[in-house]
């Protein structure tokens, strides 16, 4: 069985076959702009472009930047509002013709990296964040995930985090590492007060720069960088769908959670 993995982000839509056993792209990814305005219409046009660059695929599953319960979307904090209750899963299924699954970017980056990088075999709760255009968040308890956290919506004095925090703030700011390191700690802090992790996986673009900052940050839980960079959400989304598809592997996440199309 062939199964894609495609991740909708803020500003590309990235997919490739992967190996969901191995947690490997089986191919060079094929990348296109997200669309602007990012609308239902043109995003399903935009991922129906990447898929048709792989033919002979069985299943895909697909990331997206905002809450999935069930495969519809539930909030869309930095894409179209469009996208505000439409049942994503549907709409691709029958876009591309086969059985899809959608879950939560930060969640599919999340489950990737405690299958096959930085969160393997942690035991506890471990927190996957990840900081790119907003902040997104996935939560696990020994391995399985507890999907659609939304900690980058956390208020962080008197705004949500992500608006302080995440990497785009750092760009639009300028602000120095130390600036943006300061602003990450605080809010670390204030995870840590409320949820004691095991560990914090930190992912997003910016883990490429983990010795910018990471030196800077002064927590008492472990912190580690996302091994698998920018490929996390792809393979993360082709292992839910391999899941959702019956796939028995050593793989923990819970696909039931994950909006997996039923068939
Ligand atoms: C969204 C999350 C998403 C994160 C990263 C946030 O603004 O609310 O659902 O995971 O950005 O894209």
């Amino acid at each position: 069985m062939v199964i894609l993995g495609i991740d909708i982000g803020g500003s590309g839509v990235k997919g490739a076959p992967v190996d969901p056993v191995r947690g490997e792209l089986l191919d060079e990814r094929y990348r296109v702009p997200t669309p602007q305005p990012s609308d239902v219409s043109a995003v399903v046009e935009a991922v129906a472009e990447v898929a048709s660059r792989f033919p002979g695929y069985d299943r895909v599953g697909l990331t997206f930047p905002g809450v999935v319960v069930d495969g519809v979307i539930r909030t869309a904090a930095n894409v179209d509002r469009s996208w505000l209750a439409a049942d994503a899963r549907a709409l691709f299924a029958q876009r591309l013709g086969r059985p899809v699954a959608v879950l939560n970017d930060a969640d599919a980056a999340g489950v990737a990296e405690v299958a096959f990088g930085a969160g393997r075999e942690q035991a506890g709760l471990a927190v996957m964040l990840t900081f790119g255009t907003g902040i997104g968040s996935a939560l696990f308890l020994d391995g399985v995930l507890m999907p659609n956290t939304e900690f980058g919506h956390l208020e962080l004095g008197g705004v949500d985090a992500e608006v302080r925090a995440s990497d785009r703030a750092r760009e639009q700011e300028d602000l120095s590492w130390e600036r943006w390191a300061q602003r990450v700690q605080q809010y670390l802090r204030h995870l840590e007060m409320l949820l004691s992790p095991q560990l914090f996986i930190i992912g997003g673009g910016v883990s490429k720069k983990a010795d910018r900052y990471f030196p800077l940050i002064d927590i008492r839980t472990p912190m580690v960088p996302a091994a698998l960079l920018n490929n996390a959400g792809i393979i993360g989304a082709a292992v839910t769908a391999a899941q959702a598809a019956g796939h028995t592997g050593p793989l923990t996440v819970d696909a039931a959670h994950a909006g997996a199309y039923p068939g």
